[in-house]
């Protein structure tokens, strides 16, 4: 396996509006290795969600390469990206996108539900329910549920792909204990510490609270107006 599970060659996303033009992101270049915990940082509008999007397959760079775990992804086809996206990809976003007529059990099920037979994807679901502590709210629906339980959900439904994908995962999270008091928030730092470890698992961790690094031990990367920020810069705080 190659080293670096994700390489980003001069990856520019701009977003037209009419006349005018936004730069999320401007010539970014990345290169994170297979296992790697990243955090994040950066202001509110810097360009976090728009990498991630790209990252995840969910949006093409305007221009610049994506390379993920050898596959160059920023060229695929929009079916391709979809089977990207299924098998290599977990993503814990601001918003949950559960499914509101399934229960919290279903919901982790569907995810991995083509992976293998039934018996065992049961398993694996519940052993990741109960992982972020929901092993009492399998069959409640997305509506009864708080909303920090409703993330959890997410992260056990992104975890969960871990055991089918043989270390080509790619976790994505967008503030995940964002809605979640500390002490659950800190269960759910060391269980991705753990996966990250046992199963080598990449995350890439958004998160205004830079806490967060400390706490997953994760190597920090800062974003701003859609660059990013070189350590030099971070010394010298310009
Ligand atoms: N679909 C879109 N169309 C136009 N502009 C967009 C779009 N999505 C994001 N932008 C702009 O791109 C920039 C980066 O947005 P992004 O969502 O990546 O920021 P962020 O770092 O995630 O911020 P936050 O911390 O507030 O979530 C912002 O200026 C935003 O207004
Ligand atoms: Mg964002």
């Amino acid at each position: 396996m190659e080293e670096q599970s994700l390489i980003l060659n001069n990856v520019s996303k701009i977003y037209t509006m009419g006349e005018y033009k936004v730069t999320a992101l401007d010539n970014v270049n990345l290169q994170i290795k297979s296992g790697e915990l990243i955090t994040l940082l950066g202001p509110s509008g810097a360009g976090k969600t728009t990498l991630l999007n790209l990252l995840g397959g969910i949006d093409s760079p305007t221009s610049g390469e994506i390379k993920v775990f050898g596959e160059l992804i920023s060229t695929l086809s929009p079916d391709e990206l979809a089977d990207y996206r299924k098998k290599k990809v977990g993503f814990v976003f601001q918003f949950f996108n559960l499914l509101s007529s399934l229960t919290a059990l279903e919901n982790v099920e569907i995810a991995i539900e083509t992976f293998g037979k039934k018996e065992e994807i049961r398993k694996i679901a519940l052993k990741y329910l109960e992982a972020v502590g929901l092993g009492d709210r399998l069959d409640h629906l997305p509506s009864e549920l708080s909303g920090g339980q409703q993330q959890r959900v997410t992260i056990a439904r992104a975890l969960a792909k871990e055991e089918f994908a043989m270390g080509n995962l790619l976790i994505l999270m967008d503030e995940p204990t964002g809605n979640i008091d500390e002490e659950t928030g800190d269960q759910i730092l060391e269980l991705i510490k753990t996966i990250a470890k046992d199963y080598n698992a990449t995350f890439i961790v958004v998160t205004h609270n830079p806490l967060l690094t400390q706490k997953l031990q994760s190597r920090e990367i800062h974003i701003r107006n859609g660059k990013i920020v070189t350590d030099l810069e971070k010394q010298l705080k310009i």
